[in-house]
C-alpha cells in the first residue's frame, strides 16, 4: 500500500500554540520509518505552508477565519492529489481545523468515485460548534459543523461539493471517546443527531462494542476516514496536546481502537492532529501516537484473526 505524509505546520485554529510543531515531532518519532517497517510504501511529501498565526482575538465568533480557510485550502489541494494518485493520504496536524481541508477532499473523491464515505472522529471534543455557540471562537472546535453545512461561507466554499451540498451528514460520522462538550454544542450534537459513543459509553460497554458499532455496515465500497485528534487519548499517556481532558482511554483501549480499524481494511484517509510537543515530555506523545498509527495499519500481536473467537 501507498501512504504520502503530507505536514501542515500550524496552530492557526487552536487555542494553545505549538500544535504547528506537531509534523516534524511525528518524524522524529520515526512514523515513516515505522511504517515503511511494516512493507508500506511512504513518501513524505514535506511541509504546507500558510499565513503565519497573528494570534487575534475573534472577530464575529471566529479567530483567524481567512488564515484558516489559506491553511485548509492548502489542505484539500494536497490530500486530493494523493487521492487522485491512489495514495492514501495522512495529514500530519497542525490543529484540528485541517479536517476541514482534509476531509472536504475526501468527500469530493468519494463522491466522484461512487464510494461510500465512513468518518471515525477519535477525540475527547465533539468539534461541533458555530460561531453562534462558541466559548472560544477557536476553529479548532468547529470543523465538524462546518464539514455538515454550518459554517462561515468562506469555509463551507471550500468544503462543500460542487452543488453546494455539504461535505458531509451527520450519518456519515461516528464520534469516539467524547467527554468535553460545551453546553450549547451538546444541544446542537442531539438536534443534528450526530452518532457519538462517549466515554460514559465505552466505561458502560467496553471500547470493543463501541467500535463494532462505530464500523457496523461498512462493505467492500466504503472509504473510511479516521480523524485522530492526540487529545483522545487520556492525558496520562499523552500530555503533549492543548486541551487535554481527563477520562479517556487507556492505552490498552487505544490500541484496541486501532486494531479494529485495521481489522475492518477500510482505512483510506488519516488525520494526526492536535500534538503539541511544546507540552510534551521527551517526545512521549508523539511516540504513542506513531505507536497507535503502526496498529492502525495492521501491527498486530501474535495472535491470528480467526483465533480470536
Ligand atoms: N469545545 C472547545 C471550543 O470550542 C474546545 C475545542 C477543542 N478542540 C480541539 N480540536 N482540541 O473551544
Ligand atoms: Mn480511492
Ligand atoms: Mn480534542
Ligand atoms: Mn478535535
Amino acid at each position: 500500500r501507498a501512504v504520502s505524509l503530507i505536514g501542515a505546520p500550524t496552530d492557526i485554529g487552536a487555542s494553545v500554540r505549538g500544535a504547528s510543531m506537531g509534523p516534524e515531532a511525528l518524524r522524529v518519532a520515526q512514523l515513516k520509518e515505522r511504517l515503511e517497517a511494516h512493507g508500506l510504501d511512504v513518501a513524505d511529501r514535506g511541509n504546507l505552508t500558510g499565513p503565519a498565526n497573528p494570534w487575534q482575538p475573534p472577530v464575529e465568533g471566529y479567530r483567524h477565519l481567512a488564515e484558516v480557510a489559506a491553511w485548509n485550502r492548502a489542505v484539500r489541494d494536497a490530500v486530493a492529489a494523493e487521492l487522485a494518485a491512489e495514495r492514501l493520504p495522512i495529514l500530519l496536524g497542525g490543529d484540528h481545523c485541517l479536517a476541514i481541508g482534509s476531509i472536504a477532499a475526501v468527500a469530493q473523491h468519494c463522491r466522484a468515485r461512487g464510494k461510500r464515505l465512513r468518518v471515525l472522529w477519535l477525540d475527547a471534543h465533539a468539534d461541533f460548534n458555530t460561531s453562534a455557540i462558541t466559548p472560544s471562537g477557536n476553529l479548532h472546535g468547529m470543523p465538524v459543523a462546518c464539514l455538515c453545512g454550518h459554517g462561515p461561507a468562506e469555509l463551507l466554499a471550500l468544503a462543500q461539493h460542487a452543488d453546494g451540498a455539504p461535505a458531509l451528514s451527520p450519518k456519515q460520522i461516528r464520534q469516539i471517546g467524547i467527554r468535553s462538550v460545551d453546553a450549547l454544542e451538546k444541544r446542537f450534537v442531539h438536534a443534528q443527531d450526530l452518532d457519538v459513543f462517549d466515554m460514559r459509553y465505552i466505561d458502560e460497554m467496553g471500547m470493543r462494542h463501541a467500535m463494532e458499532l462505530a464500523l457496523a455496515t461498512l462493505d467492500a465500497h466504503t472509504h473510511l476516514h479516521v480523524s485522530f485528534d492526540v487529545d483522545f487519548l487520556d492525558p496520562g499517556i499523552a500530555p503533549g496536546v492543548g486541551t487535554t481532558v481527563p477520562g479517556g482511554p487507556t492505552y490498552r483501549e487505544a490500541q484496541l481502537c486501532m486494531e479494529m480499524i485495521a481489522d475492518s481494511g477500510r482505512l483510506a484517509s488519516l488525520d494526526i492532529v492536535e500534538l503539541n510537543p511544546a507540552l510534551d515530555l521527551r517526545n512521549q506523545t508523539a511516540d504513542l501516537a506513531v505507536d497507535l498509527v503502526e496498529s492502525l495499519f495492521g501491527k498486530s500481536t501474535l495472535m491470528r484473526k480467526g483465533a480470536r473467537g
